[in-house]
């Protein structure tokens, strides 16, 4: 079977965390490695994340390297507390994850993505989940080898409403001078947004299923109280948005998302909209298409892909 060669750039986060688990536990990916940003907590929190998240499913063999601590031009004000994500990033569980053992790899996330790109004989899908800054970088550094990136498939944005703001996503809105020189690079690029995340959520009730599945599940359960309390509570939503974990899924089964080809920019200027990820589903403009745009999940099949993967991790290492 061919693979699907990815890196991902994540802000781990425990929906970073889920999505780390199915890029590891669906055989149709490659993971050649996780390149972190700052976004859910501190950069160096997530970089410390995602090492307790290899460690905890036994992938220590799969390179690590540390990116962005802050945007490219905004200024940066560290969230002390993330509201979804608590304190450490992945939920204050009662029983945290241990501090994890392994390292970084040794290169700054751009440069591990330039030389993997380099080195790839086939060109290589980016996936990020954060804030765009490592990817813009990139861009901006390196054009040489945009040829070498196959898509880049990110998680951000929305067609209308945000929840960063009143129109605004949290991964743009963290970052969106980054956003908008990777939606002006040219690059073929799929939007998972707020437009579809929202609809692909795991319902409490499959939660509570989901947390005596396995070993690993088990753990994410309990990862999760205070990402489903703040679903549950705050937004009234039916169950927990799986935001990252869409970018994987439509990669690995197009079929899963409904989808359409907008001209999309960023807004790098208004006081009300910046951030906002501003779509001309019209074509009012009459720009050519730069991005295809989630528009909608099919939930069920789309959370079983996620428990599945989760599954396969867990009997691969007990
Ligand atoms: C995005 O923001 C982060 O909190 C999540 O990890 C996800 O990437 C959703 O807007
Ligand atoms: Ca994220």
């Amino acid at each position: 079977m061919e693979k699907i060669k990815i890196i991902m750039d994540v802000d781990v986060g425990i929906d970073d965390a889920i999505a780390m688990c199915l890029a590891l536990g669906n055989e149709k990916f490659e993971v050649l490695g996780f390149t972190t940003t700052f976004g859910n907590r501190r950069c160096e929190v997530t970089t410390q994340n995602t090492l307790k998240i290899l460690e905890l499913v036994g992938r220590t063999d799969i390179p690590v390297a540390p990116g962005a601590v802050r945007p490219l031009v905004k200024e940066y004000n560290p969230p002390e507390f993330s509201i979804v994500h608590g304190y450490d990033g992945l939920g204050d569980m009662a029983d945290p994850l241990p501090q994890p053992t392994i390292t970084t790899c040794g290169k700054s996330a751009v440069q591990f993505m330039a030389d993997t790109l380099r080195e790839s004989d086939e060109p290589v899908t980016l996936v990020p989940v954060g804030p765009m800054t490592n990817v813009a970088t990139l861009i901006m550094t390196h054009p040489e080898l945009m040829p070498k990136i196959k898509e880049v498939v990110l998680m951000g944005g929305s067609t209308i409403k945000g929840n960063a703001s009143p129109v605004a996503e949290a991964n743009i809105i963290q970052d969106p001078e980054a956003a908008y020189i990777l939606f002006k690079s040219g690059l073929k690029i799929k939007m998972a947004g707020l437009d579809a995340t929202w609809d692909g959520y795991i319902a409490f009730d499959e939660l509570e299923e989901f947390g005596k599945a396995n070993w690993l599940s088990e753990k994410i359960y309990s990862m999760c109280g205070i990402y489903a309390e703040h679903y549950r509570e705050r937004m009234k939503n039916p169950g927990l948005a799986m935001h990252d974990s869409l970018t994987l899924a439509w990669l690995v089964n197009p079929e899963l998302v409904q989808a359409e080809d907008y001209y999309v920019t960023v807004d790098i200027n208004g006081r009300y909209t910046y951030g906002m990820t501003v779509t001309d589903v019209d074509n009012v403009m009459k720009y050519k298409p730069n991005a295809t745009v989630a528009m909608g999940v099919d939930r069920v099949p789309f959370i079983n892909m996620i428990k599945e993967a989760i599954a396969n991790l867990a009997a691969q290492k007990k």
